[in-house]
C-alpha cells in the first residue's frame, strides 16, 4: 500500500550517495525451515487478527497498546474488510465465510462521512473485489452468474458509485476526498497527490469487466491519461496536482510517497487488462526516472521540470519498485536495488519512513516504521522469480524484527522511532492485508497464488465455460489479488455467450424493443399450441416444455426463437439445441433483431390477438415459479407508443417463455444484476467520451510490449492461450 504523503519537508544537502555493500552469509533453508517460518507468520496474523476482533471490531483499526479500537479512515470496519482475503490465502475458509456474512449484513456504504477516495478504493473496493473472486475456493454459496454477479461485487460497486463523483472535474483527475453520501464536500481542496489520481485502474477496471458497466474503467483510464498528458517536458510527474486546473502544486518528482502507485498501476494495468499503451507510458516514465532520479541503485527526488536533485533520500514506500521491476522481467536490476534497501533495514532493524542518503541516517521526524509491507512485497516477488535464498533470509530478518519489537499483548504496534524501537499505539489495516500476507506467501511457495499456469478450474458462467484460477494473480497496491481469467470470463468469453451482448440484449428488453421481443416469443408459443398461424402449422398441440420437439415442429419454431449460445457450444444454438450455422458473422443482438424483424415481416398480415385479461400486475405467486422470476423485472414498457397494436405478454406466458431458455440464462436473468440502477453519473461518462480531452497513446496495439521476459507466474495466461490471442501475437 502506498500513500498520499504530504509534501516532503526535508531539505538536506546533497552529499555523495552511500552504497552499502551487503555482507550476508546466506543460510541454508530446507523446506521444513520454510514451512516453519510460514506457520510463524500464520500465528502472527492470527494474533493480530484475533486481537482486532476482540478489542477493536467494529472500529476501523486496532490500537495495540491501549487494546481498543478507533475509526481512522471511514468507520467501515476497515481492518475486517482489508484482512478478509488474507484469511482465504492462509486457508482459513470457515473464518472467511463467517466474515463474509458479517460484511454482507451491510447493504451499502451510505454514511455521512468524508473519506479518502484513494484509500477507500484500494482498501475497501480492492478488498471486496478480491474476496468476491476468491469466494469460489472457500465454499461460499455463490449466486447464479458468479463471478459476474454476487453480493460482494455489488457492495464493491456501491462504493465505487459513491466515489465516482470525485472524477467530475475539469481535468478528469479525481478529488482526494469524498463524502460517501453527498459527494465532494463543499470547499474541498482541488489539490491531490499523483498516486491519488493514478491508482484506480485495477479496481475500477475489474469492476467494469465483471459488471459490464464501462464507466469505472473509463474514468480510471481517463485519469491515467490525464497524468500522462500533464507530465513535464522531460517526462516526470510532480507530487501534487490541482485537479481543476492541471497545475502542479508540488513539483518534486520521485518514485515514492505521493507518486508511487501511479507507476505501479501502469505496469499492473497493462498486464491485467492487456493495454500495451500503459506499458508504453511506464517505459517512457522509466527512462526519465533512470536519467534524472536513479543514483547508484537508489532513487532520489528532483524537480519535475529540470531534473535537479532536491532530496537525496530513500523512502520506505519506495521499496515496491524492485517488485514492479520483477514484473517486467528485470529481476537482476531489482536484486541490486533490494540489497540497498535491505541494508537500511539491517542498520535499524526496520526501514524508517525517510532515510537520508547523504548522512546515512534516518531523517529526523520521519523515523517511524508503521509496519509497512513494501519491502517484503518486493522480496516475495523476487523470490518467486529467482529462488535466491538470500531473499528468504531477508524475509526472516523482517519477521524477526517485527516479532521482537512490534509485538504487544494485543497486536502489533507501529514503531515510532526505528533508532530505539519505541512503540506507537497504532496498527494500520495494511499489516493484516499486506505485510502478513506477503510474508506468508514468501514462505509458502506452493500457495495457489503462485500457480504458474499448470492447473486451473473450469466453472460455468452465464457466458459459458471458463477456466479460472490459473495463477497470474495481479495484486492491487493493498495486496488484494485479482484473478485475470475471471475478468476474461465476464468480459468476453470465447466459448459461450458474450456477456456484453447479454447486457445489450437486456437493454433491448428494457427499452423500445422489449414488448416486441416478448410478444414475439410469447406469440410464437401461442401459435404452436393454437395451430392458427401462417408460419407454424403443427398438426397437434405440443407440450412446450418438453425438450425433444418433434423435428417438423422444431424446424418451424426456429423462425421465431431467440437464438442463444449455451455454455457447452462454441457457436450459437437454437433453443431446441440445434446448432446454428457459424458461417455468418453475427452477434447475439443482431440475431435477436433479425428474429424480431422476421417475426414482424411474417405476422404483419395477421390479426394481432388482443388479450386484455393479462397484465403485469397479476398474482405471480400463484405459480411454481414464485420467487424465481418476476416478470416485472424483465418487461418494462417504456415506448409503447411505437407499437400500439401489440399487447404486453402476460406474466404467465412470459414465464413459459422464460422456462424455454437454457438454465444458465434463466439463472442469469433471475439474478440481481439486472435490477441495478443505472450509474447516476452517466453524464460524466458521456462527457468524457464526448470531450476526448486526452488523445489515445499511439501504442494501443503494440502487444509485443506485453511480451516482456516476465517470470512464469505471469505468463500463465499466455500459456493458456487467453492472455494474448493469436491475432494479437501475430502482429
Ligand atoms: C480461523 O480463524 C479463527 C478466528 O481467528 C480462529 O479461531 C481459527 O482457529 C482459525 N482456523 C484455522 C484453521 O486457522
Ligand atoms: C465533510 O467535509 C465538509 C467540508 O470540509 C464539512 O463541512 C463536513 O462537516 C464534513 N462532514 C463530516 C461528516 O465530517
Ligand atoms: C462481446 O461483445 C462486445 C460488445 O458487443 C464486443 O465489443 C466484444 O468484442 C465481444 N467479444 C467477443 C469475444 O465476441
Ligand atoms: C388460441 O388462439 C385464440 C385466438 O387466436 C385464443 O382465443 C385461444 O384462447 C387460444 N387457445 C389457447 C389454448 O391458448
Ligand atoms: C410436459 O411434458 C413433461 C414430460 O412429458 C411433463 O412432465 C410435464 O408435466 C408436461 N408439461 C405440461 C405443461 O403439460
Ligand atoms: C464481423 O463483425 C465485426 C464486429 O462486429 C465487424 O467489425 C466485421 O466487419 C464483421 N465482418 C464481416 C465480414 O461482416
Ligand atoms: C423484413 O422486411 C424488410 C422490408 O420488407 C426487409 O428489409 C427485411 O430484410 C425483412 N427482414 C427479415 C428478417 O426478413
Ligand atoms: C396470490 O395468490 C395466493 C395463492 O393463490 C394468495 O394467497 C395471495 O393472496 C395472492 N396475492 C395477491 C396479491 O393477489
Amino acid at each position: 500500500m502506498n500513500s498520499c504523503l504530504h509534501k516532503l519537508i526535508l531539505t538536506s544537502v546533497f552529499i555523495t550517495l552511500l552504497s552499502i555493500e551487503p555482507c550476508l552469509s546466506v543460510r541454508v533453508y530446507k523446506k521444513t525451515d520454510i514451512l516453519r517460518l510460514r506457520e510463524e507468520v500464520r500465528e502472527m496474523f492470527q494474533h493480530a487478527y484475533d486481537s482486532y476482533l476482540r478489542y477493536a471490531y467494529p472500529y476501523d483499526e486496532l490500537r495495540p497498546l491501549s487494546c481498543d479500537g478507533v475509526d481512522t479512515w471511514g468507520s467501515y470496519s476497515l481492518t475486517l474488510i482489508d484482512a478478509l482475503d488474507t484469511l482465504a490465502i492462509m486457508g482459513n475458509y470457515t473464518e472467511f465465510n463467517r466474515v463474509v456474512d458479517i460484511v454482507l449484513q451491510k447493504k451499502n456504504f451510505d454514511a455521512d462521512i468524508n473519506v479518502s477516495v484513494f484509500e477507500t478504493n484500494i482498501r475497501i473496493i480492492g478488498g471486496l473485489l478480491s474476496a468476491h473472486l476468491l469466494s469460489h475456493k472457500t465454499g461460499t454459496k455463490l449466486e447464479p452468474g458468479w463471478p459476474c454477479n454476487g453480493p460482494l461485487l455489488r457492495l464493491a460497486e456501491d462504493v465505487a458509485q459513491r466515489l465516482i463523483a470525485a472524477f467530475d472535474t475539469t481535468t478528469g483527475m479525481p478529488y482526494g476526498t469524498i463524502n460517501l453520501r453527498a459527494g465532494v464536500p463543499p470547499g474541498e481542496t482541488s489539490v491531490t497527490c499523483t498516486a491519488g489520481v493514478g491508482t484506480f485502474i485495477i479496481e475500477f477496471g475489474t469492476l467494469s469487466r465483471l459488471t459490464g458497466d464501462p464507466i469505472y474503467e473509463e474514468v480510471a483510464y481517463n485519469a491515467l491519461k490525464a497524468l500522462y498528458h500533464h507530465k513535464s517536458p522531460i517526462g516526470l510527474v510532480g507530487n501534487h496536482v490541482d485537479v481543476m486546473t492541471g497545475r502542479w502544486t508540488a513539483q518534486d518528482a520521485g518514485i515514492g510517497g505521493g507518486v508511487d502507485s501511479y507507476y505501479e498501476y501502469l505496469v499492473k494495468g497493462a498486464i491485467l487488462f492487456e493495454k500495451p499503451e500503459l506499458m508504453s507510458m511506464f517505459i517512457e516514465a522509466r527512462q526519465a526516472i533512470e536519467k534524472y532520479l536513479k543514483k547508484d541503485d537508489w532513487f532520489v527526488w528532483a524537480t519535475m521540470l529540470r531534473g535537479h536533485v532536491t532530496l537525496p533520500v530513500f523512502q520506505s514506500l519506495e521499496s515496491y519498485w524492485p517488485g514492479v521491476l520483477s514484473l517486467i522481467g528485470e529481476s537482476d536490476t531489482a536484486m541490486r536495488i533490494i540489497h540497498n534497501y535491505h541494508s537500511v533495514w539491517r542498520q535499524y532493524g526496520f526501514t524508517p519512513e525517510v532515510y537520508n542518503l547523504g548522512t546515512g541516517e534516518a531523517s529526523s521526524s520521519r523515523e517511524s516504521y508503521p509496519l509497512r509491507p513494501e519491502l517484503i512485497e518486493s522480496i516475495m516477488y523476487l523470490y518467486r522469480d529467482t529462488r535466491d535464498p538470500i531473499l528468504l533470509q531477508m524475509g526472516e530478518d523482517i519477521l524477526r524484527s517485527i516479532q521482537h519489537s512490534a509485538r504487544t499483548p494485543c497486536g502489533y504496534a507501529t514503531i515510532k522511532d526505528v533508532r530505539d524501537h519505541r512503540q506507537e499505539d497504532r496498527m494500520e489495516s495494511f499489516f493484516l492485508a499486506e505485510t502478513t500476507k506477503y510474508l506468508y506467501l514468501l514462505f509458502d511457495p506452493d500457495n495457489f497464488i503462485h500457480n504458474p499456469g499448470v492447473h486451473g478450474t473450469v466453472i460455468n458462467t452465464p457466458n459459458g465455460e471458463c477456466i479460472v484460477d490459473l495463477g497470474g494473480y495481479v495484486f492491487n497496491t493493498e495486496a488484494h489479488p485479482i484473478d485475470p481469467s475471471m475478468l476474461y470470463c465476464c468480459h468476453e468469453a470465447k466459448h459461450g455467450i458474450n456477456i456484453s451482448e447479454v447486457h445489450r440484449i437486456y437493454q433491448i428488453l428494457e427499452e423500445e424493443d422489449n414488448i416486441k421481443f416478448m410478444t414475439m416469443i410469447e406469440a410464437s408459443k401461442e401459435k404452436v399450441i393454437n395451430d392458427t398461424t401462417a408460419i407454424i402449422e403443427p398438426k397437434e398441440a405440443v407440450n412446450i416444455s418438453e425438450p425433444d420437439f418433434k423435428n417438423e415442429i422444431s424446424e418451424k419454431l426456429d423462425q421465431n426463437q431467440v437464438l442463444i449460445k449455451t455454455e457447452t457450444r462454441t457457436g450459437y444454438v437454437n433453443i431446441d439445441g440445434t446448432e446454428r450455422e457459424k458461417t455468418k458473422n453475427e452477434s447475439l443482438v443482431d440475431i435477436v433483431k433479425e428474429r424480431i424483424n422476421s417475426y414482424y415481416n411474417n405476422t404483419n398480415s395477421l390479426e394481432q390477438k388482443e388479450d386484455s385479461t393479462t397484465s403485469l400486475e397479476e398474482n405471480t405467486s400463484s405459480t411454481e415459479y414464485e420467487n424465481k422470476f418476476d416478470v416485472d423485472d424483465i418487461i418494462v414498457p417504456q415506448h409503447s407508443q411505437d407499437i400500439e397494436p401489440l399487447q404486453t405478454p402476460s406474466g404467465n406466458r412470459a414465464r413459459e417463455v422464460f422456462k424455454m431458455l437454457p438454465k444458465v440464462i434463466q439463472d442469469f436473468l433471475n439474478s440481481d444484476w439486472k435490477a441495478r440502477e443505472k450509474c447516476e453519473p452517466q453524464h460524466l461518462l458521456d462527457r468524457i467520451r464526448k470531450e476526448k480531452r486526452y488523445p489515445d497513446h499511439s501504442d494501443t496495439k503494440r502487444y509485443e510490449l506485453l511480451l516482456t521476459p516476465a517470470p512464469s507466474f505471469l505468463q500463465r495466461i499466455s500459456l493458456a492461450g487467453e492472455f494474448l490471442n493469436k491475432k494479437q501475437l501475430e502482429m
